[in-house]
């Protein structure tokens, strides 16, 4: 397969560019682009490579498709494991962790210390 990507001489990065700040559409002089740190991982992976990269822009849901039929040589695009797409497509080491938390009024502090607290309140 790596002889493939060498011999095509670019590396096809299959991404849904709608996850700022990992891959976006953004106008660089004056050109509609996709960028974000998505796209600086898969240029690195090319350079590294010594092809260029190809960014192929797909829906979401299109994406472990595309891995499988070979549309794409790999996916980068915020994708987080699950256990639904682990059993169609390997995952890489996460290079990225994140975390999201619920958010209250400071003026609520001492009505809500723990997530038991909201119990019956939703
Ligand atoms: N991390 C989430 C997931 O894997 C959302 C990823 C969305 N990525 C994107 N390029 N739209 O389901």
């Amino acid at each position: 397969y790596l002889t493939k990507i060498k011999k095509r001489s670019y590396l096809i990065v299959g991404m849904s560019a709608d996850y700022a700040p990992l891959e976006f559409h953004a106008t660089v002089k004056g050109q509609d682009t996709i960028v974000g740190a998505d796209v600086r991982v898969a240029q690195k992976i090319a350079n590294d490579m010594g092809v260029k990269l190809q960014i192929k822009e797909l829906g979401f849901d299109a994406l472990i498709g595309a891995m499988n039929t070979g549309k794409v040589d790999m996916v980068i695009s915020g994708m987080s494991e699950t256990p639904e797409r682990e059993k169609q497509v390997l995952f890489s080491e996460p290079y990225m962790y994140e975390e999201q938390a619920m958010v209250i009024r400071k003026a609520d502090e001492k009505k809500y210390k723990g997530i038991m607290d909201f119990n019956g309140k939703t």
